[in-house]
């Protein structure tokens, strides 16, 4: 890369995201937990598959009651899972395979268990006293919202030892730090210049929106909350150009928007607001729900980008949805009371398109082709099952699948000392979900995801490109064109699981071939008259609007 070129300053918008965690990934040492020298051998995996940056999920000293999101020290890799040492080779390693490495930083609270935290409440006079939220009452900020509505009644808690209460979002047991004191702010900005300097690429930045709270406000998207996160840009821009930063902020689109500033914030969001949407085109089949969606979130500052996603390592939240589409979705994807969790639906990919694999391309089919950067939770390329019955969101987060050998050679241990259990169910069994049965099978789910991404790398429109979507004449139809530079192309998707005739009014490319881009295949040239198209259930096809050069 050369400095100074800025547009190379942009490769977010062209990658391919990977989330794993490094715990359930691959164990090296045989104690039932993953490790970053585990995560090092498979990364010749992670190349061949062709996913361009890493996002790592939290991996520092934690009691584990929140997955590793209740951190207690910033500075140092929890021992189960190796050395710093093994961390800066793990980085290494992947730069040298092309890939990138971005890694979850938790902004907004800490464990009980961090130092920071023990101090505080140990004594009155205690120097990080002022490091987190105290009351002596807990009916302060009550319009603050409880987020894990299932377990927490309140965002305060009492702690025993201090003799107050302390404020939360998330589970009790993770105090938020005060980022009204100055000293917080300057201590979280070292944590990310401690980091960037073992050369990672950036963060994804957890649950932004909540860093501040203020009596009689929603306690979300505060102004001070945007001005911080401004500041550490510019750190960043300032001292690791070339560095991104990724934000959680789960909100609707208006909201969501703003954290891109004036391109002077977040380089990338998740889009929250679209990805529940996909599924409910899919379950209502009809292309309005997304079509609305991607028509509020398209316009954004040029030097920003969404991260979109179907599937990660929460569950599948439904917090940005209204009444009827929180119903949709649970009758549709949450059968069994179980499968809910909080307001969301805790399933990995798989198992919400009930394994129907017609019904996981299409949701794919739309993932690689809407506008952003995409991202793939590790084993859905598999095609991965869950398990319900696991607390929390465990579920969701058994280890990844490589071999039908034993714990699907993922550890040497004994399968009682894994970290979470092998998936065993019979439609998704580890014997025959794994990576080496499905390299071995050339139409796999595995080879298939390997293929999609090949393909979409060929064009720089699915990461940088404009979005038009079209207005198919049949409701079932989602249809778009994404332009970029002289590139042009044509996405269909047939969202019933029946066959469908659709015409699209095309005039505007009239003379044009598309060209089906799996196959390489001439279809008829596009005419000033609408164009015609069949499609059976839950198929998509994308095209590639070429010049007619034979006239
Ligand atoms: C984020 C994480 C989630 C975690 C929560 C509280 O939302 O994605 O897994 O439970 O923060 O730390």
């Amino acid at each position: 890369m050369e400095a100074g070129n800025k547009s190379d300053n942009f490769w977010y918008k062209d990658v391919v995201f990977y989330e794993l965690h490094v715990r359930t990934f691959c164990d090296s040492n045989g104690d039932g937990v993953g490790d970053f020298k585990g995560l090092t051998t498979k990364l010749d995996y992670l190349q061949w598959l062709d996913v361009d940056c890493i996002w790592l999920l939290p991996f520092y000293p934690s009691p584990l009651k929140d997955d590793g999101y209740d951190v207690s020290d910033f500075y140092s890799i929890h021992p189960d899972l190796g050395t710093i040492e093994d961390f800066r080779v793990f980085v290494h390693e992947a730069h040298k395979r092309g890939i990138k490495v971005i890694v979850d930083l938790v902004f907004n609270h800490v464990s009980s268990e961090h130092s920071w935290f023990k101090e505080a409440r140990s004594h009155p006079e205690s120097q990080k006293k002022s490091w987190f939220i105290w009351s002596d009452t807990n009916k302060k900020n009550i319009s603050a919202r409880i987020i894990f509505s299932d377990t927490e009644k309140s965002n305060w808690a009492w702690d025993d030892e201090a003799k107050a209460y302390y404020w939360h979002r998330f589970y009790g047991y993770q105090p938020d730090l005060n980022y009204d004191n100055p000293e917080v702010r300057e201590e979280m900005k070292n944590v990310m210049r401690f980091w960037l300097d073992t050369g990672i690429d950036g963060f994804r930045c957890d649950a932004v929106p909540y860093i501040f709270d203020r009596d009689g406000t929603s306690s979300e998207n505060l102004p001070e909350t945007h001005l911080f996160f401004r500041e550490g840009r510019k750190m960043l821009d300032e001292e690791y150009p070339g560095r991104i930063l990724l934000a959680e902020v789960n909100q609707w689109p208006t909201e969501a928007i703003s954290y891109f500033g004036n391109g002077d914030e977040f380089h990338m969001l998740f889009n929250f607001p679209l990805m529940p949407r996909i599924f409910i085109a899919l379950a209502k089949e009809h292309y309005q729900p997304v079509a609305d969606i991607i028509n509020q979130t398209k316009s954004i500052p040029e030097a920003c980008q969404w991260a979109i996603f179907l599937r990660n390592h929460d569950e599948l939240t439904l917090e940005m949805t209204n009444d009827e589409e929180r119903d949709v979705m649970w009758r549709e994807y949450a059968k069994h009371p179980k499968m809910r969790f909080n307001l969301g639906i805790r399933r990995r990919l798989a198992p919400l398109a009930d394994n129907d694999r017609l019904r996981i391309e299409l949701l794919y089919g739309l993932l690689f082709s809407l506008p952003g950067s995409p991202l793939i939770y590790y084993g859905d390329e598999l095609g991965m099952g869950d398990n319900i019955f696991l607390g929390d969101r465990n579920g969701v987060r058994t280890p990844m699948q490589w071999s039908p050998d034993k714990n699907a050679g993922f550890s040497s241990a004994d399968s009682e000392q894994l970290y979470l259990p092998v998936i065993t169910n019979p439609n998704y069994h580890y014997e025959a979900i794994n990576v080496y049965a499905e390299k071995r099978l050339p139409y796999s789910l595995l080879n298939w995801m390997k293929n999609v991404i090949g393909i979409r790398k060929q064009k720089k429109a699915f990461g940088r490109g404009y979005i038009e979507i079209l207005k198919p004449s049949n409701t079932k139809i989602l249809a778009f064109i994404r332009e970029y530079d002289d590139e042009r192309i044509l996405c269909i998707f047939n969202l019933s699981r029946h066959a469908q005739y659709f015409e699209l009014n095309l005039g505007q490319y009239a003379g044009m071939i598309p060209v089906e881009m799996f196959g390489n295949t001439n279809f008829p040239a596009i005419k000033k008259e609408p164009y015609s198209f069949t499609l059976t259930g839950h198929r998509f096809m994308w095209f590639e609007l070429r010049k007619n050069t034979s006239v």
